[in-house]
């Protein structure tokens, strides 16, 4: 098969393009530890309430010191807030909102992630440094999104 040889130059840029698309993905996931969505679970978002998880929603701490951080973003608040996690262990957040997509950015760390009504956002980030954090809404969900704040603090566990 013959192929012109414009033809071959674009193949080559198109190649090269993909190459470099792919290699992002690989070099941020392994050197700046950002995750490519994976986890998909969904849940009703008329019945967080009545959710075993859900609607209750709080910091457990695991026996081996790590902590799981189940939240729920409505129009225009989170909860819980404040959010006190352990400094130094694996802290996994479990999101959901009852209403419309929020955003939850811990500011200044990696960790950023959409809620998406009908979904479970869930990530892991250990905090190796302790003190208080702001949480940011950072989708527009509202006249209030600019007022849609909360707090992390980030604690040594208590002895
Ligand atoms: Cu919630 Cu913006």
């Amino acid at each position: 098969m013959s192929v012109n040889y414009y033809e071959k130059i674009w193949m080559w840029i198109a190649g090269g393009l993909i190459a470099v698309f792919v290699g992002a993905i690989l070099l941020t996931t392994g050197l700046q530890a950002i995750h490519p969505p994976s986890h998909v679970e969904t849940i009703d978002p008329a019945k967080v309430g009545d959710d075993p998880e859900f609607g209750k929603p709080g910091v457990t701490v695991r026996a081996d010191g790590s902590a799981v951080v189940v939240l729920v973003a409505q129009l225009f608040s989170f909860n819980p807030d404040p959010i006190e996690v352990p400094v130094g262990k694996p802290v996994t957040f479990r999101l959901t909102s009852v209403d419309v997509i929020h955003g939850f950015q811990i500011v200044g760390t990696n960790a950023n992630a959409m809620i998406v009504p009908g979904y479970v956002s869930q990530f892991t980030v250990t905090f190796d440094r302790a003190g208080e954090y702001l949480i940011a809404c950072n989708e527009y969900c509202g006249v209030g999104h600019h007022m849609m704040t909360g707090k992390l603090v980030v604690k040594r566990a208590a002895q």
